[in-house]
C-alpha cells in the first residue's frame, strides 16, 4: 500500500467513530470512501442498524455487496452524516470534488445533511485552490454550446473521457468539462459564473458548506480540522 492509500485508510476508520445506531448515513464517492465502506460493511453485518443513501452506483453497489442497507434518497428528507472524499480543501475550507465524476449528487447529499465529514490525505491539503482542476457537469443537450461559453469566460477545458476515449458518461446521463488550471477568476466568483450559463448543472466547487475534516496520515494516526462557525 502507497502512504496515501495508507492516510486514505486512517481516515476512513476514524469516520467510523462517527456512525451512530439508527443514523441516515450518506455515502460519498472515490476510494477513501470505498474503504470507509469496506469498514462499515462488517458492522452492518453484525448488526448496526444504520440506512445508507448513496452518491453513486458504484458507492451504492459497494455498500450493498458489503451489507449496508441503501436506500433511495427520494425515501429520505434529512441525513445525520454524510461522509466523504475532497479531491483539494484550502484553509478556509473550500473545497473541490469530482475528480470521480459525482459532484452533482455529492453536493445535493452535503446540503441534505446535518453533518458533513471529509476524509482526506494530506496532498489534499492546499493553499490555493487555483491550481486544482475543477469538473463541470453539464447537459448532452446543445454541450458544445455551453463548452463555448465556459471558454468565452477565459477558461481552458478538457472534456472528460472513458479509458476507449469516448465521453464519460455520469449517472446523471451528462457530461463532464474539466476546467483547467490556473483558473482565471478567483475561486468564489467561478462557481456562480459557470452554473448562468444554459445547460450546466453543477460545479465541483463547494464553498458554502461547514465540514468537519479528518486528515488521515500514513502512521495511522488522523487530525480533525473544524471550519470556525
Ligand atoms: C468523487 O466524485 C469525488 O468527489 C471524490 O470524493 C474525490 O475525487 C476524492 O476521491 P478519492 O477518495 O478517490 O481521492
Amino acid at each position: 500500500m502507497t502512504d496515501q492509500d495508507l492516510a486514505k485508510q486512517a481516515a476512513a476508520q476514524f469516520a467510523l467513530t462517527w456512525v451512530q445506531p439508527h443514523m441516515i448515513l450518506g455515502l460519498g464517492s472515490g476510494s477513501t470512501i470505498g474503504a470507509f465502506i469496506r469498514k462499515l460493511g462488517p458492522l452492518c453485518r453484525q448488526g448496526l442498524p444504520i440506512r445508507a443513501v448513496a452518491s453513486s452506483v458504484s458507492s451504492q453497489t459497494l455498500a450493498e455487496q458489503e451489507g449496508i442497507v441503501v436506500e433511495p434518497l427520494e425515501t429520505v428528507h434529512t441525513i445525520d452524516l454524510t461522509v466523504d472524499g475532497a479531491d483539494a480543501i484550502d484553509t478556509q475550507f473550500q473545497v473541490i470534488k469530482g475528480k470521480g465524476g459525482a459532484h452533482t449528487r455529492e453536493k445535493i447529499l452535503a446540503r441534505a445533511s446535518r453533518s458533513w465529514l471529509l476524509l482526506i490525505d494530506p496532498t489534499k491539503q492546499v493553499e490555493d485552490l487555483s491550481h486544482t482542476p475543477v469538473p463541470v457537469e453539464i447537459l448532452p443537450f446543445g454541450s458544445h454550446i455551453a463548452a463555448n461559453a465556459i471558454q468565452s469566460l477565459g477558461f481552458h477545458y478538457t472534456w472528460r473521457r472513458q479509458q476507449n476515449q469516448t465521453l464519460y458518461i455520469t449517472d446523471n446521463q451528462n457530461y463532464l468539462l474539466d476546467l483547467s488550471p490556473p483558473l482565471p477568476h478567483p475561486i468564489d466568483k467561478i462557481d456562480p459564473l459557470i452554473r448562468s450559463i444554459p445547460g450546466v448543472i453543477s460545479t465541483g466547487i463547494f464553498l458554502s458548506f461547514h465540514p468537519t475534516v479528518a486528515v488521515g496520515f500514513p502512521n495511522g494516526t488522523c487530525t480533525i480540522l473544524l471550519k470556525d462557525p
